[in-house]
């Protein structure tokens, strides 16, 4: 029978049969896959485990700190965090097509991994969230979304150039079985259920230029739409739900005046592959009281809209 604990010991097992008394990379990134390796390993092989945490300042509201809050104060594994905000906004100036906002993103996401990793001596191996789906996936399409999304975490060159041999523990388990592994290796439920978010983040949720305003502005509106979702019990019932900014401005009217300000688009799916996507029918008191709160808890906001595209036509994100 399928238990998470057999699984677990035995994937321990198999890790500290290949890496003996050697040291393991593993790039974190807050995403379900690499917490759960991060987890697995961390009781597989303690010490002999480092992880770097690249923040690119395009994450959600205090995602970093959460990140480290997990991992590093309470399971007490060891994660480096580097703080790359400026350089991923200084990279982004000026930039406003998506595939070259992703792009940018991608390559600096590996350059900083691989400078940081560079500093940390004798390291023999590279841990990987690689679940099942992934190698079906990539074996079967080299040009598929699949493969690209993947790759953004993946670190490029290093392995090669490092003579890093791959760890990937999950290689072998479907998502759910990764989710059940992790709430049994102590990760939190919120964490281990939490919808996907892309990797280069806010990045392709500012329509256009990625700016630090826009990206706190983003944050804020986001959170709220969350909290809401999570309080209602709506968060569940989506599978992906977040918020996007518009660089268009828009008149609203407040009691102190008139305002001319970026607008919010919000958008929650239900889908079960991803592939194609329902628009989640939000019942109207929600969406009041979020839109409510986000215009009154944020001054760069002046009109709050839904986004009731199927995909297809439209994409989950909006770039
Ligand atoms: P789309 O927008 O193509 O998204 O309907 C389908 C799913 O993929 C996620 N997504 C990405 N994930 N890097 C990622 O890691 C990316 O560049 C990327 N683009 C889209 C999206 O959030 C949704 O879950």
């Amino acid at each position: 029978a399928w238990k998470p604990g057999n699984i677990i010991d035995d994937a321990i097992a198999r890790v500290r049969e290949q890496v003996g008394d050697g040291h393991v990379l593993l790039g974190l990134s807050g995403g379900v896959d690499s917490s759960v390796v991060a987890a697995l390993l961390h009781k597989a092989i303690g010490p002999q485990l480092t992880c770097v945490f690249v923040d690119h300042g395009l994450l959600r509201h205090c995602e970093g700190d959460q990140v480290m809050k997990i991992f590093a104060d309470h399971l007490g594994v060891k994660v480096i965090r580097v703080d790359a905000e400026a350089r991923f906004l200084g990279a982004l100036a000026g930039v406003s097509d998506p595939e070259a906002k992703r792009k940018i993103i991608g390559k600096l996401f590996i350059d900083v991994f691989d400078e940081e990793s560079a500093k940390i001596d004798n390291v023999q191996f590279l841990a990987q969230g690689t679940i099942y789906p992934d190698v079906i996936e990539s074996a079967g399409s080299k040009t598929g979304k699949a493969h690209v999304i993947k790759s953004h975490h993946n670190v490029g060159g290093l392995p090669e150039r490092m003579k890093l041999k791959l760890v990937e523990p999950l290689r072998e388990l479907f998502k759910d079985e990764v989710r059940r592994i992790g709430v049994e290796l102590g990760l939190p439920h919120e964490m281990v259920y939490r919808h996907p978010f892309p990797g280069p983040g806010l990045g392709v949720r500012i329509l256009g230029e990625v700016t630090k305003a826009a990206a706190d502005t983003l944050r804020l509106a986001d959170h709220i739409f969350i909290e809401e979702l999570r309080k209602s019990g709506w968060y569940d019932k989506t599978s992906q739900a977040f918020a996007v900014f518009l660089p268009i401005k828009s008149v609203g009217v407040t009691g102190d005046g008139r305002r001319y300000e970026p607008v919010i688009a919000l958008r929650a799916v239900e889908t079960i592959d991803f592939m194609t996507a329902h628009w989640a029918h939000l019942p109207y008191d929600l969406l009041d009281v979020v839109s409510r709160r986000i215009v009154n808890e944020i001054a760069g906001v002046s009109r709050v809209v839904y986004d009731v595209s199927g995909k297809p036509p439209a994409t989950i994100e909006w770039e």
